[in-house]
C-alpha cells in the first residue's frame, strides 16, 4: 500500500541536497567569474566538496526510492500532472548524479585532481585533456541551466498545490505546515 506521506528520512534527504545545491550553485557562478586568486581557489574547493556530497546523498536518495514506494499523489490531480510532476522528478534525480559527475570528470581532465575535505583524494577518471576539460566544462555548464530551469517549474508546481489547489503536496515534503493546509 501506497503512505500518505514521505518518511523523515526522504524528507531529510530531500532538503539536505536541495541546500546544498542552493549553496554549490552560486558559488560555481561567482568563483568561475573572479580572477585567480587565493579566495577563487577555495572557493573552487568548497564547491567541489559540496557537489560530491550531493553525489553521495543521491545514491543515499537511490536506495531509499528502490527500497519505498512513494505516496500516491491526490486522486484530484489530473494525470498529466501526475505524469509531469513523476517525470520531472526522475530527471531530476538523474541530473543529482550526472551533475557532480561531469564536475568530476572536467576536473581530471583539466588535470585538477579533486581531493574532498582537504584530506580525501578522488581518483581522476580520464586523463588530462585540455579539449575533453572544455567540452566537459560547457556540459556541466548545461546541465546545471536545466536543472535550474526543472527546480523551477518544481518549486512553482509545489506552491501552486499548497496556495491554489490546496492539495497538500507540499506538506507531504514540509510535515511542519501539515496541519493547517491539507485536507
Ligand atoms: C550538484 C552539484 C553541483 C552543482 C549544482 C554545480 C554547479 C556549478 C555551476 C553553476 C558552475 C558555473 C558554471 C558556469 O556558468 O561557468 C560550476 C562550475 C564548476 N564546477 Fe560545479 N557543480 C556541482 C558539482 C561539481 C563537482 C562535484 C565538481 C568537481 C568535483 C565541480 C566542479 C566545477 C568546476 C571546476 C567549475 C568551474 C569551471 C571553470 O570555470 O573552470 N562541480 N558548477
Ligand atoms: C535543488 C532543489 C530541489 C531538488 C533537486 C528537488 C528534487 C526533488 C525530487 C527528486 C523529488 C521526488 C522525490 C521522490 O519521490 O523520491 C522531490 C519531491 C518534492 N519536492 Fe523537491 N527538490 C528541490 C527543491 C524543492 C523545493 C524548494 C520545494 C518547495 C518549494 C520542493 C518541494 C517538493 C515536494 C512538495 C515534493 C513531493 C512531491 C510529491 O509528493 O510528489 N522541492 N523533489
Amino acid at each position: 500500500m501506497q503512505p500518505a506521506r514521505y518518511t523523515k528520512t526522504a524528507i531529510v534527504l530531500h532538503w539536505l541536497v536541495a541546500f546544498l545545491i542552493f549553496g554549490a550553485f552560486p558559488i560555481g557562478l561567482i568563483m568561475s567569474d573572479m580572477s585567480l586568486s587565493p579566495l577563487k581557489l577555495k572557493l573552487f574547493s568548497y564547491h567541489k566538496w559540496l557537489g560530491v556530497t550531493v553525489f553521495i546523498l543521491a545514491v543515499a536518495r537511490l536506495a531509499w526510492r528502490a527500497t519505498h514506494v512513494p505516496p500516491l499523489l491526490p486522486g484530484t490531480m489530473p494525470v498529466w500532472q501526475q505524469r509531469a510532476a513523476q517525470g520531472v522528478h526522475h530527471v531530476l534525480y538523474l541530473l543529482l548524479f550526472l551533475i557532480p559527475l561531469s564536475g568530476w570528470l572536467m576536473s581530471s581532465a583539466k588535470g585538477v585532481q579533486t581531493v574532498y575535505f582537504g584530506v580525501l583524494p578522488l581518483p581522476d577518471l580520464v586523463g588530462k585533456d585540455k579539449a575533453l576539460g572544455h567540452l566537459l566544462q560547457v556540459v556541466h555548464e548545461t546541465l546545471n541551466y536545466g536543472m535550474l530551469a526543472l527546480v523551477i517549474v518544481h518549486i512553482a508546481a509545489a506552491l501552486k498545490h499548497q496556495y491554489v489547489d490546496r492539495n497538500g503536496v507540499l506538506a507531504r515534503m514540509v510535515p511542519f505546515i501539515e496541519k493547517e493546509t491539507s485536507k
